[in-house]
């Protein structure tokens, strides 16, 4: 672990450094992510802290939080990959500064949908997971809430608060993490103990592209495959893709390769392709 890279710092954040917090961008389980503001006005920064004496969690879990997603954040590279961060080790609680992104999270922008904005996104985030996936990393917390999205227009995995190393398919060494909803339904059934955790990224993906095609969050409890097959009419090109993604069955579901291989062949995705890859 890069422990050299988490500066230790001997009063809070915003004393250290001069950061006044404006407001809050979001809530999690032992702190929380605010846009600050620095002294002079000129730089916009959100600070997401977990407190170390949080009532929600010990502390040897949110150092373990902290010290998974800042190790595995400073060792990545992507474009659709939250970057640039830096990293607190202040009295009170761990920080973590990451670049602001005033347009907020993809849940805020599921109103919006368009075919194209589906299209690019769905195309971004699967290069997101396939380059962590080729590192033996899982994100375990796909979902609209941790996808931001830039200026540009694009969008931007973050929050890897339980992302980690795949280091076997024993569930006793990794976990059952995940959101209800976007959770790959194997890993609730408590009968089976080794999963390709990759495969449940992927069904993770899935219901995020459920929410981009119907344009809003939905209960936990969704049939999604039902509604696939029998209830959404007007889903086009994205009714196969979604089948293959919310599959029940890890060893019927595509991974990033499939994935990729299929957005690859339809034809309106040419310049989208070429925009995200140069070639
Ligand atoms: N860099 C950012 N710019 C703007 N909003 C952000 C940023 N990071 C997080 N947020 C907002 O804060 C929420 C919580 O952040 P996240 O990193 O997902 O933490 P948690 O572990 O609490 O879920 C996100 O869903 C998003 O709405
Ligand atoms: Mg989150």
């Amino acid at each position: 672990m890069n422990y050299l890279f988490i500066t230790t710092c001997h009063q809070d954040f915003y004393h250290s450094f001069g950061f006044t917090p404006v407001r809050v961008l979001g809530k999690g389980l032992a702190g929380d992510v605010k846009l600050a503001r620095s002294r002079d006005g000129s730089n916009l920064t959100a600070v997401k802290t977990l407190n170390k004496n949080s009532p929600a969690a010990s502390l040897e879990t949110i150092q373990k939080l902290f010290f998974t997603e800042v190790d595995i954040l400073l060792n990545i590279k992507h474009k659709n990959i939250i970057g640039n961060i830096m990293a607190y080790d202040c009295p009170r609680e761990y920080v973590m500064t990451m670049p602001y992104y005033p347009s907020g999270s993809l849940t805020r922008h599921l109103p919006n949908m368009t075919t194209y904005l589906i299209d690019k996104y769905l195309l971004q985030l699967t290069s997101a997971l396939n380059y962590l996936h080729s590192r033996q990393l899982v994100h375990r917390d796909i979902k609209p809430d941790n996808v931001l999205i830039s200026q540009d227009g694009d969008a931007i995995l973050s929050d890897f608060g339980v992302a980690c190393l795949v280091t076997t398919t024993s569930v006793s060494i990794i976990g059952r993490m995940g959101t209800p909803g976007y959770k790959a339904p194997e890993l609730s059934d408590m009968r089976i103990q080794c999963f390709d955790f990759y495969l449940c990224d992927m069904y993770s993906l899935g219901v995020l592209l459920f929410n981009m095609v119907v344009r809003h969050l939905v209960s936990p409890n969704t049939d999604y495959l039902a509604c696939v097959q029998h209830l959404l009419t007007d889903i086009g090109v994205y009714r196969v893709i979604l089948q293959y993604l919310l599959c029940k069955y890890p060893q019927m579901r595509w991974n990033t390769t499939h994935l990729h291989n299929h957005l690859a062949s339809m034809p309106h995705m040419a310049s989208l392709i070429h925009q995200q890859f140069g070639c």
